[in-house]
């Protein structure tokens, strides 16, 4: 007999791993409850200028309090799997010492709950909210910070490792080391150039302490990386753009792929900046603790074009205009970027698993009509993009799974509240939750049913 579930994967392979993600700071809020303490975003939001509108996670989606509505929308998304990062300064309020059981407890409970509607958790150990005592003693700058990391990480494992089967050790070290010590538009600000690589180093240390913590300590399940990698394009095929492209890809793929795989820094890229990184004997084949799988967060492509070196493009590249279409943010929609970032880093690495742990889009108006959220623009976003990760894994990428960011509308950093990801929109002043159509695209991909 005929059956209705013909083409039920939807084109997918058995078994791949469907998910959403979301982070600490940006949906929990609750920022002062069960002694939490104080993390640099914290710190941050509240230096004028630095956010859009003086905004902060003070409150944000308030997960802290609604998780089991979160954890019931997960179930009714039909998602295997939920990627949430802790929050370091809820472990430990000030970045050491003994973990503080109220904050661990929140975790427990949210792993349990999920474990009990058969979605698993994915847990990030680092997206961002370093608590602000390690910050005020030099943040990623001060290799002590990588040792801390591997504490903290060693007591969330000994806590969560019972129901834990896949952890991330940091979400996009790049955003961290670059736009935190760098660009300055992320906490804690700086723009100095050597203090960005000196952190970099530093958090892949950090990395690779908290991999050996997690094998010595015997914990079953798998451990990985989130990068957030960027294959540019040339604007034209000039050599030069050619060449400031393949430049301009390093500082997102090989600066960390290459050292966790144990290739060392890319010596070109660090001749290129004159700096040199900080590393001690040892430290690199810390760095190259075996890894189970990389993440990858995709949004956009961009187009680059060689530039004379100058305070402007400090790199010798700069962005290329393009007429693509952009979302809010600003960011290009190019579905098949993440068919060729996907392409390029299995390629050029010996990965054994691949997954997208983000990918999403910020859209401004969706139309509300007879209480449906109506969001056509973030549905044609997924379509587009999990139709180019189907080209993927008939290239032959060892894509396992696909996490949409985000679960919520949420607090998106610099730009606070301003920009939306959900496929769920949350009310800023009564934190209603609303599935919007994205949700309901989402949910029926997830089931199979993607045209
Ligand atoms: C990524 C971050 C995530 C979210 C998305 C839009 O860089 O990992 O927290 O802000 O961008």
């Amino acid at each position: 007999m005929p059956s209705t579930e013909i083409g039920r994967s939807g084109g997918f392979p058995d078994g791949f791993l469907w998910g959403c993600a979301t982070s600490s700071y940006q949906i929990e809020g609750a920022a002062g409850v069960d002694g939490r303490g104080p993390s640099i975003w914290d710190a941050f939001c509240r230096e004028p200028g630095r956010v859009s509108r003086g905004q902060n996670g003070d409150v944000a989606c308030d997960s802290y309090r609604r998780w089991p509505e979160d954890v019931r929308l997960l179930s009714e998304l039909g998602v295997g799997a939920y990627r949430f990062s802790v929050a370091w300064p809820r472990v430990q309020p000030d970045g050491r010492g003994g973990p503080n059981r109220a904050g661990l407890d929140y975790y427990s409970r949210l792993a349990d709950a999920l474990l009990e509607r058969g979605i698993e958790p994915w847990v990030t150990l680092y997206h961002w909210d370093l608590p602000l005592a390690l910050g005020e003693a030099g943040g990623w700058t001060a290799r002590d910070t990588a040792y801390r990391f591997a504490d903290y990480a060693s007591i969330v494992y000994g806590a969560l490792g019972d129901r834990v089967g896949h952890w991330t050790t940091l979400n996009e070290p790049w955003c961290s080391a670059f736009l935190g010590y760098e660009h300055g538009e992320h906490a804690p600000g700086l723009r100095d150039r050597n203090a960005a690589l000196r952190a970099a180093h530093h958090l892949l240390l950090a990395h690779g302490l908290a991999v050996e913590a997690f094998r010595s300590g015997g914990h079953a399940g798998e451990i990985g990386l989130v990068i957030n990698p960027a294959t540019p394009r040339p604007a034209t095929r000039r050599p030069a753009d050619l060449e400031a492209a393949r430049r301009a890809s390093v500082e997102r793929t090989g600066l960390w792929l290459d050292p966790v795989f144990g290739r060392g820094y890319p010596a070109p890229y660090l001749a290129a900046r004159g700096a040199a990184m900080p590393a001690l004997d040892g430290d690199m084949a810390t760095i190259a603790a075996p890894v189970d799988f990389v993440g990858v967060n995709y949004y956009n492509e961009d187009a680059v074009a060689a530039a004379p070196a100058s305070p402007a493009s400090p790199d010798g590249y700069r962005l290329a205009p393009t007429s693509t279409e952009k979302t809010e943010m600003g960011w290009d929609v190019v579905p098949q970027g993440l068919r060729r970032v996907l392409g390029f880093i299995a390629g050029s690495w010996p990965v054994g698993a691949l997954y997208v742990t983000e990918n999403g889009a910020a859209y401004a108006d969706t139309e509300e009509s007879a209480g449906r959220v109506r969001d056509a623009d973030r549905v044609a976003y997924y379509r587009g993009h999990l139709a180019a990760c189907r080209d993927a894994i008939s290239d032959g990428v060892p894509l396992r799974g696909y996490f949409a960011w985000s679960l919520l509308d949420n607090f998106e950093w610099a730009h606070g509240y301003d920009r939306r990801f959900g496929l769920v929109s949350v009310d800023p002043r009564t934190l209603e939750r609303r599935p919007k159509d994205s949700y309901y695209f989402y949910r029926d991909a997830v089931a199979g049913y993607l045209e």
